[in-house]
């Protein structure tokens, strides 16, 4: 009885130690990491089943995806993304499965990120947030978001990196790479032109080529050929008539053919609308899909995917050849072998004090201060009271806005940032000033506040400026906030304005108290009627675990504020080109993004038009002098390079970083081009007196503009002008050259 027990010991053992001598060379191809990937690719490609490889195409939970068992590969699990791990939910189920080891380390959104303008805090967060992906055994981060910042109304801008193509392209390449070290997956969402969460299913996107690929495209390329991204995300919006999710033009000619991209196209959650299109048009995975007949998370749905079984009965048919099941199985092959089948991948961290730390910096660098008159940062030596008014300064922002919601080990709000700063060196007392949704649930996670007052505003106004006549200075903390209608997924914000009654309560505040600070939390511009009568301005982000800190440590002083907008402030709505023609949100799920390439800072360039505050602005404690840009040489031939320097000097006393920003503008051109546009940018640490240069070296890719005739990038021969700005409109000066 026991002698084949011993054989199959004694053979397995020798295998054991033959695969020891020899390396890997006894494994099959697949298992060998020797071997180059497409060869692993192909192996287990021929060892697969039909059925086996159609349940790699499609979910098998909320957030996983089949591997194949009998063949040692491992399934896909998935998370949300961007801004930190999501708490696990029920197999079937968007609810919370009731762990109680998932409080992630909330970084901040990536707003905070973009507006940091530096690429090294890119990589940090790519870095701490994989390890993170990493620990919970997630191989595919849904993120990081590119969508370009097209009208402040957007419910889901504050996942985004901004309103312009050049900055997004090169903040999102750090932050996939940092990622993928941690053998996660990037997914790279939402690809593309998901510009707006009205109508987000539904609404069909007309474009020009050229916008297309000037605007809304650049971020998603540089993702994918400079960030090397194993995965993307297609929208749930539709292009060309054909959801974005499979769509012949963005998956097939764009992203394949053109870019190159070799990784993974996953549905956003329930963006597949149709089999044959998802069988042909690029899509390699379906998430979340609610199929004909069945409720969403009916426990058999998986089987009724679009690309499940009515997949299988078309190959079975031979209706589809098996070619088509085969490609994308590659893609999702080889995102295993780079991903869960990677044995030299790390083991990743979660929660740790080092991921706290790291979303700190990365809030200190992104906190813009908009307008400072004097009253920051906050003298503690001179300060014996200080009122802090409004819900934001209480209320905890990791939780709602939809997908990027989490559940955060901990949130230091700005009230406790304060407080825990200030400790016995002045009095902080807390008005609430207004109440604006003191709901605080998101799929079950609960926050632990509870943030209802039943005042009348009237009462509430009344507290808050009594209060305020007697304090030394007051700190209004405001803003939007994560429940639906404002910066929330699903749907966009009614008006610029800011809700709740708060223009009132800040204006209320102002008289009665000049030492004002107004800071904005939000992921979208707002509206500030109240400007002129506020003297100092603090715009910051939903900044996750450490946002009280970081606030405080702004406020106080202890870090200097270096952060640039990432996206214009329009005074009203009709300074946006999107609004001014009107086309927003569609007619009859029909939009025309008739301003066309004239998006942000383009749009006020060339109308003229006065921001509120312009993209790239941002003040420090300490002042900055640039000298004048000069160019290596006047004149640059078509292969060649040109570089440009300019010397900036901290001429304050206190150290700080200032964001030099090179914009290119072609004085003569064919076809109508924006006035000017970010072609370079370089964040410089100057000590208190200290002189640095920068030099900012470009080709002809800086130059060109995408001509849709051609369906090229060109770059026309004649006058260009380098412009060096602190903003899109501080401009500080202008050096000419030619291109030969
Ligand atoms: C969102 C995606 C998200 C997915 C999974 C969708 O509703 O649009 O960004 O990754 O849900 O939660």
């Amino acid at each position: 009885m026991l002698k084949p027990v011993k054989t199959l010991f004694s053979i397995l053992l020798a295998g054991a130690i033959s695969v020891n001598l020899a390396g890997q060379s006894n494994l099959p191809v697949y298992l060998n990491e020797n071997k180059p990937i497409e060869e692993r690719v192909e192996d287990a490609l021929s060892r697969m089943t039909l059925e086996e490889k159609v349940a790699m195409c499609h979910a098998q939970s909320k957030f996983s995806s089949a591997g194949v068992p009998r063949l040692g590969i491992p399934e896909n699990w998935a998370t949300d993304g961007p801004h930190g791990i999501r708490p696990e939910v029920l197999w079937d189920e968007w609810d919370q499965a009731g762990w109680t080891n998932d409080s992630c380390v909330a970084f901040p959104a990536l707003t905070c990120l973009a507006a940091t303008w530096n690429k090294d805090m890119s990589a940090l967060y790519g870095k701490s947030i994989g390890e993170e992906a990493r620990y919970r055994n997630k191989n595919i981060l849904l993120g990081p978001g590119v969508n370009i910042y097209r009208t402040p109304l957007n419910g889901r801008n504050f996942e985004y990196m901004g309103e312009d193509p050049f900055l997004a392209s090169k903040m999102v390449v750090p932050y996939i790479q940092g990622v993928q070290a941690n053998g996660v997956a990037a997914c790279v969402k939402h690809y593309a032109l998901n510009n707006q969460e009205i109508d987000r299913h539904t609404v069909n996107v007309n474009v020009d080529d050229r916008t297309l690929y000037e605007i809304y495209l650049p971020a998603f390329k540089a993702a994918v050929q400079e960030g090397n991204a194993w995965a993307i995300m297609g929208a749930y919006n539709r292009y060309k008539g054909q959801w974005a999710c499979h769509n012949q033009y963005l998956l097939n000619d764009i992203l394949r053919d053109e870019w190159g991209f070799d990784g993974v196209v996953v549905s956003d959650w329930g963006g597949v609308n149709n089999t044959m299109q998802a069988i042909y048009n690029g899509l390699d995975m379906e998430f979340g899909s609610w199929t004909d007949g069945l409720s969403e998370g009916a426990s058999n749905a998986y089987d009724n995917y679009y690309l499940a079984n009515p997949f299988l009965k078309l190959l079975y048919s031979g209706e589809v050849k098996v070619e088509e099941v085969d490609k994308k199985v590659r893609n999702i092959l080889r995102l295993a072998f780079r991903t869960t089948m990677n044995t030299k991948r790390p083991w990743g961290s979660f929660g740790t004090p080092e991921h706290a730390a790291a979303g700190r910096k990365i809030a200190e660098e992104g906190i813009v201060l908009l307008k400072n008159n004097g009253v920051l940062p906050v003298d503690l030596n001179k300060t014996k009271k200080i009122l802090v008014v409004g819900e934001n300064a209480i209320k905890p922002m990791t939780v709602g806005g939809g997908s990027s919601s989490l559940k955060a080990k901990n949130e230091i709000a700005p009230l406790d940032g304060i407080m825990n700063r200030v400790g016995k060196q002045a009095d902080v007392i807390y008005a609430r000033g207004y109440v604006g949704d003191p709901t605080s649930e998101y799929n079950g996670v609960k926050l632990k506040r509870d943030l209802h007052d039943s005042r009348s505003a009237a009462e509430l106004i009344e507290e808050a400026t009594r209060l305020a006549k007697d304090a030394d200075i007051v700190i209004f903390i405001g803003g939007l906030n994560k429940s639906d209608g404002q910066d929330s997924e699903g749907n966009d914000r009614k008006e610029l304005n800011l809700s709740y009654g708060q223009d009132n309560v800040i204006a209320e505040l102002a008289k009665a108290n000049k030492n004002l600070v107004v800071v904005n939390i939000s992921g979208n511009a707002i509206a500030m009627p109240w400007i002129n009568e506020v003297p100092s301005i603090v715009q910051t982000w939903y900044n996750g675990t450490e946002s009280g800190t970081a606030l405080a440590s702004i406020l106080m002083g202890d870090a200097n504020p270096s952060g640039k907008l990432p996206f214009t402030f329009p005074v009203k709505l009709d300074d946006n080109g999107a609004h001014k023609l009107g086309d927003y949100p569609g007619v009859d799920k029909e939009e025309t993004y008739k301003e066309g390439l004239f998006v942000g800072y383009r749009w006020a360039d060339k109308e003229n038009v006065k921001p509120l505050f312009p993209f790239g602005h941002g003040l420090s404690y300490t002042t900055f002098e640039y000298g004048k840009v000069a160019a290596d040489k006047k004149e640059m031939t078509a292969d060649g390079k040109i570089s440009f320097t300019v010397n900036v000097k901290n001429t304050g006393n206190r150290d700080g970083a200032e964001v030099v920003q090179l914009y290119i503008s072609d004085l003569k051109s064919s076809l109508p081009r924006p006035v000017k546009e970010l072609k370079g940018f370089e964040k410089v640490t100057l000590k208190a007196g200290e002189e640095k240069t920068v030099t900012f070296t470009v080709d002809k890719t800086a130059l060109s503009y995408f001509d849709d005739k051609k369906h090229d990038w060109v770059a026309e021969s004649g006058d260009f002008e380098a412009i060096i700005g602190a903003s899109a409109t501080d401009i500080k000066s202008k050096v000419g050259f030619k291109l030969k």
